[in-house]
């Protein structure tokens, strides 16, 4: 996209065709701006307002903006700490035992010979109960071969946001119907969706229908345990109190009555927890065994980091939340993974005031021809900011950008990650994946917890090796693997997997 656009593209009627021009957009400088500096001016979209507002029933942090935003992030932030977070790492370790079981036991064949696996479906299970327990304190018993809580969940879950993403032409009327008067009558005609002839809208309304009153039920059950007692009384749910949505709930007590979410807020933030720490890891670890499976050379090097590090512990001891993150080639690989493939390629902002950014690298100003280094963004103006695009951008990364190189990571300080020392604004290793600023990932240290304990578990138990299928990773609103070809049986990641050792 940069070798081709640069880093500055103008859209002709926006993503959708029904828009004014966007621009997308992937200059450090600018991005800096945008995410940073001038948060206040480029917020979340409208349209995204209205499709996450109604997707998870309610105001939370992707549908507030300006001051409202900030005081939401600010209950939210405290929660995601390393300090907390690193307190998940036994709930995550007893999920990651399940799935390597889970795995072992599906491999029919002796250690000499592999077989094939789906791996997006073990990983999806995965990635829900990790969220699941470590976001909501709750198991959907997703190892169970016949769980129906987690058949229905995952579907509503990785059905919400294709379906959502089909709904464009009404993107613009989204935010107005959610908060419509009298809301009878909203209710009323929102039920009527059930039999337009719209399959795509019946989906989108089942998967919305599925997902909120689960996560109101776990609020509610949670509400009843604290009157029952205090808040002490949250520990005594699966997580043991330590899941996000406890400490989210308990924090909520504590805080100034300004700041305090109302119910419908903590719920919606509770689903938008799971939406967000779902399909994206699920996807990011799928992305991680294949290019494993593709790298040889490189899977033999992790997986003796890892037995070295394993091997100076106790038999029963794991590596912790720190030890993990010490290890300089699980770190580069991860680093690098989410760099070249980035879960989700890029977010959608609405220019709210005409505003000047500097750009880093310059560009042409059409009218005049003359080299310029700043870009004037008008008021109304849809603006991508293209993460994905930025984290391949030759210009910034070298000439190997689209090479999986930990190195690149492994040794150095992060501002010697880019050739000529280009800083990015984002949150995470100089790079966009989790973007930047006020509206930055939160759950990015649980993300990079569940991937790298995740990887620590499979590596030394299996090798991961390529199936002749090719593997398609679609667009969406997240990036979706299919295997070409068979598109029709839904996403899916199939690698040979043999068990090392004999085990
Ligand atoms: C590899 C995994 C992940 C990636 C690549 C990722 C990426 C992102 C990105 C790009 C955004 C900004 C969206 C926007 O501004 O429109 C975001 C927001 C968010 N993410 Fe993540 N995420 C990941 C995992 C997680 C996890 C595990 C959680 C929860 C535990 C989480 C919770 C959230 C929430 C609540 C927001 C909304 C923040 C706000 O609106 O202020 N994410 N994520």
């Amino acid at each position: 996209m940069c070798a081709r656009y640069g880093h500055v593209a103008r859209l002709r009627g926006g993503f959708f065709g029904l828009q004014k021009d966007a621009l997308y957009i992937t200059d450090p400088l600018a991005l800096h701006s945008i995410l940073v500096r001038d948060q206040r001016v480029f917020e979340e979209s409208t349209e995204f307002r209205g499709l996450f507002g109604i997707i998870h029933h309610g105001e939370h942090t992707a549908t507030a903006y300006g001051a409202a935003h900030k005081r939401l992030r600010r209950v939210l932030n405290p929660i995601f700490t390393a300090a907390f977070v690193s307190k998940l790492s036994p709930i995550f370790y007893k999920i990651g035992f399940q799935l390597r079981d889970r795995l072992a036991g599906m491999l029919q064949n002796g250690p000499a010979e592999a077989t094939n696996i789906d791996m997006l479906d073990l990983l999806t299970r995965t990635a829900l109960e990790l969220i699941s327990q470590g976001g909501l304190g709750h198991s959907f018993n997703s190892f169970e071969e016949d769980s129906k809580e987690f058949d229905t969940f995952h579907e509503a879950l990785t059905t919400v946001l294709p379906m959502g993403g089909r709904l464009f032409l009404v993107f613009p009327f989204l935010n107005g119907w959610r908060k419509m008067k009298p809301a009878w009558l909203r209710g009323f005609l929102s039920a009527t969706v059930r039999y337009i002839p719209w399959p795509s809208a019946r989906r989108f309304k089942w998967a919305v229908d599925t997902m909120h009153p689960v996560c109101k039920r776990l609020f509610m059950d949670k509400k009843r345990l604290i009157a029952q007692g205090s808040i002490s009384e949250l520990e005594k749910t699966v997580s043991g109190g330590k899941d996000l949505s406890s400490l989210l709930i308990a924090r909520n007590f504590e805080i100034d009555d300004a700041d305090r979410m109302d119910d419908e807020m903590v719920i919606a933030t509770m689903s938008s927890i799971v939406l967000g720490g779902q399909e994206t890891t699920a996807g990011a670890l799928s992305r991680l065994l294949c290019l494993m499976a593709e790298r040889p050379d490189l899977q033999r090097r992790l997986r003796e980091e890892l037995n070295t590090a394993q091997s100076g512990k106790e038999d029963d001891e794991e590596l912790d939340y720190y030890e993990l993150d010490k290890l300089p080639l699980l770190d580069g690989i991860c680093r690098e993974a989410l760099r070249v493939f980035a879960p989700v390629t890029f977010v959608w902002r609405e220019t709210y005031e005409d505003s000047v950014v500097p750009l880093q690298f310059p560009i042409r100003d059409p009218a005049t021809g003359a080299e310029t280094r700043e870009l004037l963004i008008t008021k109304g103006t849809p603006v991508y900011i293209g993460m994905g695009a930025a984290n391949r951008s030759t210009t910034i990364w070298g000439a190997d950008a689209a090479e999986l190189k930990p190195e690149r990571w492994m040794e150095k300080s992060i501002d010697e990650s880019t050739p000529n020392g280009v800083k990015m604004p984002g949150i995470y290793s100089n790079i966009m994946t989790f973007l930047g600023g006020g509206r930055a990932c939160p759950g990015m240290k649980f993300a990079i917890l569940e991937i790298k304990l995740v990887l620590s578990i499979l590596i030394p138990a299996f090798e991961f090796i390529s199936c002749p299928e090719e593997i398609d990773w679609r667009l969406g609103i997240t990036v979706g693997p299919y295997v070409k070809g068979k598109e029709e049986a839904g996403p899916s990641v199939p690698l040979m997997v043999k068990k090392i050792g004999g085990q």
